[in-house]
């Protein structure tokens, strides 16, 4: 953000608690070049954030799509995923059109995600597919956004070797969108417009959602845990929450229109609330005030353990609409690694957290996050992970080895642990992992579940696939007619990753389309 815009921000700041300021977006048109610095983004809590929700688009963009198709290949995690449908909704108020080909596309967006080298390395790799396609087709526009946008020396990197990029913007700027592309229209230089701030609220954003069963709701943005290996701080700003009313509102409005399951969004979803000043609610209130919605199932994703309070597994024990999984992060079973990692619990907190869970829960499943290969993880605090991983019985587990992020404080940690000791240890890890996802599915053997039927098998389109409310995938034989419902499947086999079912009944609601 340049002074400019500080101070017109300025003008327009609210508390939560006021009533939501009217803004005029046009105000901000202009070639805006304000590089991402990681320095900026952790002056936290010098900005504060403002809430806006009179998103309109500027009617000398309103035929800027006419003739034209965009395309928005995303990768991350469902932030990411949700911030293209919002995307997809800007185009789609412009005129566009969309398309599943980049060959037919006259815009391509590349919504990128930064948590790991390879994530990042995939971008680069796709930019140079693009290029050809360029050269071919000069009116083509080729944009980066996302939580790479937001790294100073990517952006560097864009400009200085990647001609071929007309745009990118940051994770804050998505509402900017049309002016983005309007500038980049107008202008043979590169349209960079990444805001280092802290980001705002802001509501009412158009959005074309991915289906018709499943949506995601943001319930909050940002993140301010600094975990010493995470860029996500950096990358999406401040903690800030949506206001209830807001939320709700949209949760309501999906339930109107047929969808089955809502996930509530965040990075650190258990801090929701913690930013407002005028009222005391948090995730647990929300989650309270969510189960009175007519919705089948409300999960929420992800959860931090330092956060989840009393409150909230005293709701999520009420049942009904709220699902009966909760995935928690520990990254280590050891505590002095946690501790380096600054993710201020302990293994005996966790483990504590743990059992005041199931005590409320008692069949509840968890799945967690793992990190292996953390600078200087030594074989014994490697061997605490696995003693945790089988003393908490995960049904479930993202792992991955460390991958040093530029900025973050463990990049600078000087790492002993040589690549080869890393992997085999996320081996051994995955291997565990394996085997208590194939012991958790054989429990099911025999059982009645109930699955939400989401469409055709990817394997085979005669078999109809869905998930549990613990999330497990369920591939049986039925009509296509009861895709969208909810079907209670006999389970007959089970394997690692899935389970396979007969079809006993529908259970409830109505056909909402495929
Ligand atoms: N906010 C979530 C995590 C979001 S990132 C949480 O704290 O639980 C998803 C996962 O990516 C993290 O849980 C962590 O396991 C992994 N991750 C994040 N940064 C990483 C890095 N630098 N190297 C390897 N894995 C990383
Ligand atoms: Fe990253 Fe930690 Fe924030 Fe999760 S809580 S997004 S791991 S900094
Ligand atoms: Fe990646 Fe950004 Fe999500 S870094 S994991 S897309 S918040």
């Amino acid at each position: 953000m340049n002074e400019e815009q500080r101070l017109q921000s300025s003008q327009v700041k609210a508390s939560p608690s006021e009533k939501k300021p009217e803004k005029d977006y046009s105000q901000y048109f202009q070639s805006v070049y304000t590089p991402p610095s990681l320095k900026d983004a952790k002056k936290r809590g010098k900005e504060e954030v403002s809430y806006f929700d009179n998103f309109k688009i500027d009617p000398r963009f309103e035929n800027l799509g006419a003739g034209r198709k965009f395309y928005i290949r995303t990768y991350g995690c469902q932030m990411n995923e949700h911030d293209t449908e919002v995307m997809a909704g800007i185009f789609m108020e412009l005129g566009y059109d969309i398309t599943d080909s980049v060959n037919d596309a006259d815009v391509i967006l590349l919504n990128t995600c930064a948590i790991r080298e390879n994530a990042e390395n995939k971008v680069f790799g796709e930019l140079g597919h693009l290029k050809p396609l360029k050269l071919e087709k000069p009116d083509l526009l080729i944009g980066v956004c996302g939580c790479m946008s937001q790294e100073e020396s990517v952006v560097n990197k864009i400009l200085k070797t990647y001609d071929q990029v007309d745009m990118i913007f940051g994770t804050h700027n998505i509402h900017r969108l049309p002016e983005i592309l309007n500038e980049a229209y107008m202008s043979k230089e590169m349209v960079v417009d990444v805001w280092s701030k802290e980001g705002d609220v802001i509501e009412n954003l158009p959005k074309v959602r991915k289906g018709q069963i499943k949506a995601w709701v943001n319930i909050m943005y940002g993140c301010d845990k600094f975990c010493t290996y995470c860029i996500v701080p950096y990358t999406r700003g401040k903690e800030r929450s949506r206001r209830p009313e807001d939320i709700i509102q949209e949760v309501r409005h999906l339930a109107a229109q047929g969808y089955k399951e809502v996930t509530l969004l965040g990075q650190n979803v258990n801090a929701y609330g913690k930013d407002f000043d005028d009222i005391t609610y948090r995730l647990g209130d929300l989650m309270d005030d969510l189960r009175s919605i007519d919705l089948p199932r409300i999960r929420f994703t992800t959860s931090h353990p330092r956060d989840f309070d009393d409150h909230l597994i005293e709701v999520l024990a009420k049942g009904g609409n709220l699902v009966d999984h909760i995935h928690l992060p520990v990254q280590s079973g050891s505590t002095s690694m946690l501790k380096i990692m600054a993710r201020k619990y302990s293994r005996e907190h966790y483990i504590e957290l743990v059992r005041k869970i199931r005590e409320a829960i008692p069949n509840v499943s968890l799945t967690t996050d793992i990190i292996v290969g953390f600078p200087n993880e030594t074989d014994e605090q490697f061997e605490e992970t696995l003693s945790l991983y089988k003393e908490i019985g995960f049904e479930m587990a993202f792992t991955y080895i460390y991958s040093p992020r530029e900025g973050t404080p463990a990049a600078k940690m000087v790492d002993n642990v040589p690549m080869e000791v890393k992997k085999e240890r996320l081996q051994r890890l995955n291997a565990l992992v394996n085997e208590y996802a194939a012991e958790a599915m054989k429990a099911y053997d025999g059982k009645i579940v109930e699955v939400l039927v989401e469409g055709e098998s990817k394997k085979n389109p005669d078999v109809l696939s869905g998930y549990t409310a613990k999330n497990k995938l369920v591939n049986f034989v039925g009509p296509k007619s009861i895709i969208g419902k909810l079907a209670k499947v006999k389970i007959t086999t089970t394997k690692t990753w899935s389970l396979n079912g007969e079809l006993l009944e529908v259970v409830s609601g109505q056909e909402v389309g495929v």
